[in-house]
């Protein structure tokens, strides 16, 4: 008997990997994380699945049920919406089925991060612009943020920002962030990337406040960072037709001249 951790991606049903597919209709027992995970996934429990939603559970009683299918030898289903290395409570779960012997496998999902960025149509990471991305929260009723993790010191770096769980902090936010990027900065607010009802707000941080529509809370991503409406940004070398590298040697000379598949 196995758990297997499924990201189940950012809403739309068909963004979904074919693992995830396939082990969801592998096993007889399906746990979903009810809040975020699309019902539509549910389609792909085999029939006669024991399907349970387990948003109103507390961590015992999702173990309780995880120990009730091990007993009968039920594989598990174990859907999280996103990807599962962020923001899934995964961990808890696992150091609990690790003290229990029980065995398990994750099969990562498109996190809402870049379900929103495809929204956009945006790069995140540009050339001189912005080559790192912070994936980073406020703090929340259930979780503080650690000590050292500040806004300001991410906002230091200038890099793109994806702050997840927080259009409710809306205004705190845009107070940290303006002194470090500037009013002017760009702001993208994703609400519901991916679903049939996805909303996108564009603004900067001095106009996104009066800009959030009625109804844009929750399942929303907020996006910060120069790089979201930069166009004068340089391009690449990987693509530039003099760059020497390994695919597209330049010269007989060059070093990638006498490499083959397989070298590194
Ligand atoms: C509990 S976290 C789950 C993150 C998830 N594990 C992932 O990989 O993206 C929930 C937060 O993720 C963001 N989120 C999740 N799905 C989203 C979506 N479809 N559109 C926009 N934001 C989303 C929101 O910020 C929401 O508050």
């Amino acid at each position: 008997m196995t758990v297997h951790f499924i990201g189940a991606g950012p809403g739309a049903p068909d963004l979904l990997t074919l693992r995830g597919r396939d082990l969801i209709a592998a096993c007889p027992v399906c746990l979903y994380a009810g809040s975020l995970v699309p019902e539509a996934v549910l389609a792909h429990c085999p029939p006669g699945a024991r399907i349970i939603n387990t948003a109103p559970l507390d961590l015992d009683a999702i173990m309780a049920e995880i120990a009730q299918a091990h007993a009968q030898g039920q594989d598990i289903a174990r859907l999280h919406s996103g990807d599962l290395s962020v923001w899934s409570a995964m961990g808890e779960q696992l150091r609990r089925l690790r003290a229990l012997d029980i065995p398990y496998t994750v099969t990562p999902g498109v996190p809402a991060f870049a379900a929103a960025a495809a929204a956009l149509g945006s790069e995140l990471t540009l050339p001189g612009v912005a080559q790192s991305l912070v994936l980073t929260r406020t703090s929340g009723r259930a979780s503080a943020m650690p000590e050292h993790e500040t806004l300001a010191g991410f906002a230091a770096t200038r890099a793109t920002l994806a702050l997840h769980l927080s259009i409710q902090n809306l205004g705190q936010i845009v107070a940290e962030l303006t002194p470090y990027y500037g009013p002017d900065c760009p702001v993208a607010i994703v609400w519901r990337a991916s679903w049939p009802d996805q909303r996108i707000i564009r603004a900067t941080l001095a106009s996104v406040e009066a800009a959030l529509p009625d109804g844009v809370t929750r399942t929303a991503l907020i996006l910060v960072g120069p790089a979201l409406a930069a166009t004068g940004f340089a391009e690449s070398c990987l693509y530039a037709p003099d760059y020497d590298r390994r695919y597209r040697p330049q010269t007989a000379q060059s070093p990638w001249s006498e490499w083959k598949d397989g070298d590194d």
